[in-house]
């Protein structure tokens, strides 16, 4: 997702605005405090971060990934709406997302992907297949978040 500012000087004002941080404050006073298990990041990291291979990643994406996210992660489009999000492309979300560090998307992955099925993945196939979706373009946003970190390690660049 590559979002546009909401409002530039009277956020305070803003109502958009304030129905994202009513949101946010309700996951943390509500939905947090009632459900002890969740992270507060709202998925675990991982224990390890193997280096990831980009070739097996793509392996993954084709077998368990593109049936939802489509072959080139373009996504499913209908009635005006992505039901299954772009995850690369102009569509997709931008350079300055957490997304775009490797380690977090294996992160978010590990936990989440498949859709339904979060957890079965192992740490390695999530690390795979987070390097070969973030090595694809993606929008330009504030600044690059994919900055150097061991944790974003890939080989077959
Ligand atoms: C059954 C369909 C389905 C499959 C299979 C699936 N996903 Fe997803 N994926 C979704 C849906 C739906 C969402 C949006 C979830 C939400 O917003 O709560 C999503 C969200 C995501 C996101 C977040 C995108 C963003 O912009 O925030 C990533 C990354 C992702 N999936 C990666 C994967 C990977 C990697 C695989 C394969 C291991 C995978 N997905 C398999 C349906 C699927």
């Amino acid at each position: 997702m590559n979002g546009t500012n909401l409002c530039e000087d009277d956020c305070d004002d803003n109502k958009d605005i304030n129905a994202i941080k009513d949101y946010m404050q309700w996951l943390t006073d509500v939905y947090y405090d009632s459900h002890t298990q969740t992270p507060v990041y709202g998925f675990p990291t991982l224990t390890i971060y193997p280096v990831g291979n980009i070739a097996n990643g793509e392996k993954i994406y084709n077998q368990k990934c593109a049936f939802c996210h489509a072959d080139k992660g373009q996504g499913r489009y209908e009635n005006n709406r992505y039901f299954r999000p772009a995850l690369w492309g102009n569509d997709s979300y931008n350079n300055s997302a957490g997304m775009n560090k490797v380690y977090k998307l294996a992160e978010f992955i590990r936990a989440n992907m498949p859709y339904g099925s979060g957890g079965l993945l192992t740490n390695q196939e999530a690390k795979d297949v987070a390097c070969f979706i973030n090595k694809h373009d993606r929008p330009q946003g504030n600044f690059d978040a994919s900055h150097t970190d061991s944790r974003n390690d890939c080989q077959n660049r």
